[in-house]
């Protein structure tokens, strides 16, 4: 008897269906090899450097805004310079790598230092939460040219050359 093997229509692949179908399983195995070592590298990021990055993305915003200003955009800006400042406050409370770094007896003075500059920077953020709340773009540039100099001055004092 001349038996034939009939596959059902719904279980034919044509060529296409079956090269997209390799090679989303390929996507799949890279994906699941790369996650451990992207995985690696967030742990290895210190708990200020994360903080700084949530205060680089609010001085993005802001940044991008100052260029076009617009005033229906002034909740956002306002509410990222809040969260600026939220973030600040407990970069204060932290340890920079490089005072870590540091010979013991002199780590008290830096730690002292950081604090009183992480403070004027802290104010700087409360007067452009103000200026924002006032709608007023000039002040507002003033205010960023400020952020501006106090993150280049603490990044040359207080982060390591890596
Ligand atoms: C608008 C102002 C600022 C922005 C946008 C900013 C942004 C950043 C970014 C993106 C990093 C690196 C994070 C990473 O490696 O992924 C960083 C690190 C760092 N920043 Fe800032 N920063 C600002 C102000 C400041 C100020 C005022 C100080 C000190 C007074 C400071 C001290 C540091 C230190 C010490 C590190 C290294 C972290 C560590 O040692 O663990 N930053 N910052």
């Amino acid at each position: 008897m001349n038996k034939r093997l009939i596959i059902p229509d719904q279980f034919r692949m044509n060529a296409s269906l079956l090269f997209r179908k390799s090679a989303l399983c390929l996507a799949l195995s890279l994906a699941f090899a790369v996650a451990p070592s992207l995985q690696a590298q967030t742990e290895e990021m210190t708990e200020m450097e994360e903080r700084m990055d949530i205060i680089q993305d609010g001085y993005r915003t802001i940044g991008r805004g100052l260029r076009r200003p617009d005033p229906s955009q002034l909740p956002e800006f306002i509410k990222s310079a809040e969260t600026m400042k939220e973030e600040a406050v407990k970069c204060k409370e932290l340890v920079p790598l490089k005072i870590k770094q540091m010979p013991e007896d002199q780590q008290a003075e830096a730690i002292k230092k950081y604090k009183a500059e992480m403070d004027v920077f802290i104010a700087t953020l409360e007067e452009m939460k103000t200026v924002l709340e006032a709608g007023d773009f000039e002040q507002a540039n003033v205010v960023f040219d400020k952020l501006k100099n106090e993150k280049s001055e603490g990044h040359e004092e207080w982060k390591t050359d890596d």
